[in-house]
């Protein structure tokens, strides 16, 4: 293999020893300078830059928006509510009252990573409930562990109009009103009701634990239900959505009352899929691309879960 002058300098420097001077760094090295190793500081370090990249980036992105907005506001394009028109949409003045609980119950089976998709499908959830003119009653129920400090992390959620509680959704409702979602169950979901709460997994697990949320419905004799997918769709991938995507349809069902719509708005055309009531299908489309192509400066996960799918919304507009 060719070596640059560097290599042959370095591994000359290597065989014939470190000087006492050399010696002494090396030493000071592998000590620990306030508490903290060698390893620990260089992280620190490379965390600390990376912060202010961010933090650049961010502004710039900011910027980026808001000449776009402003662009979008000369041509006479919608550009959607306004910051004050979105705190008009609170939960409390909905006329929607149906309930949806994401069950974050799940820390134990996640790794770090997918406990950061998660919350980001969470932060998802908010914003689409937020821009909806009637918001579900939205619960986010039984957080702990990874996910509590990672939701603590990104700001003041605790500002959030959604219901947080910390006891699990079955100490919250009554065990009657409760119907878990699952693809795996036989049931299939053919409208929405008022009087029921509808329980979404809060699981990323890229199917790791296939029917683990069945299973727990079942034993703990909680109803349970899947979302009528093959009644209005075809689809070439499997049908497990993503915890962002189910709250989504079920929003859309409650404004449209129509599943093919609603299914079919949510779910992205790179599953592949086919609206059987019209005929019409939805390959990926041009801002599916897009929204691929932006999320995949964040993530490579080639999963339905991955981050790809996190923001749909705010990628669509
Ligand atoms: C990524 S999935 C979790 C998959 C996990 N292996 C499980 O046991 O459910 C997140 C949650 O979205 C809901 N979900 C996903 N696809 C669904 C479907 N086709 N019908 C109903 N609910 C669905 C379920 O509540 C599920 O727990």
């Amino acid at each position: 293999m060719d070596m640059s002058c560097e290599d042959k300098q370095t591994e000359e420097e290597e065989e014939m020893g470190d000087s006492p001077a050399e010696e002494e760094i090396k030493k000071d090295e592998s000590q620990e300078i306030n508490g903290l190793s060698k390893n620990q500081l260089r992280k620190l370090k490379k965390r600390e830059r990376w912060l202010l990249v961010k933090k650049e980036k961010r502004k710039h992105e900011r910027l980026k928006k808001k000449k776009r907005k402003a662009e979008a506001v000369e041509k006479g394009l919608d550009v959607g509510p306004s910051r004050k028109a979105l705190k008009q949409n609170s939960m409390k003045q909905s006329k929607c009252q149906m309930k949806v609980v994401i069950d974050c119950s799940f820390d134990s089976y996640m790794s770090e990573k997918d406990v950061m998709k998660l919350v980001k499908q969470l932060q998802s959830c908010y914003s689409l409930n937020r821009r909806a003119e009637n918001p579900l009653q939205l619960y986010i129920c039984g957080c702990s562990g990874k996910t509590q400090e990672r939701l603590d992390n990104i700001g003041d959620c605790s500002r959030w109009d959604v219901n947080f509680s910390p006891e699990k959704y079955s100490e919250l409702f009554d065990k009657s009103s409760l119907i878990y979602l699952s693809s795996e169950s036989d049931n299939v979901l053919d409208d929405l009701q008022e009087d029921k709460v509808y329980v979404i997994g809060g699981l990323v697990d890229h199917n790791h634990y296939k029917g683990l949320c069945h299973r727990l419905a079942v034993d703990a004799d909680i109803s349970h239900a899947q979302l009528p997918i093959s009644q209005y769709l075809e689809m070439k991938s499997r049908k497990v959505l993503t915890v962002n995507h189910v709250f989504e349809i079920l929003l859309q069902y409650t404004k449209t009352k129509d599943w093919s719509k609603s299914l079919f708005q949510v779910i992205p055309g790179r599953k592949g899929v086919k609206c059987l009531t019209n005929e019409s299908s939805r390959d990926e489309t041009e801002a599916d691309a897009n929204m691929k192509a932006d999320c995949d400066k964040t993530d490579k996960t080639p999963d339905s879960e991955s981050a790809k799918d996190e923001e749909p919304t705010q990628m669509k507009s």
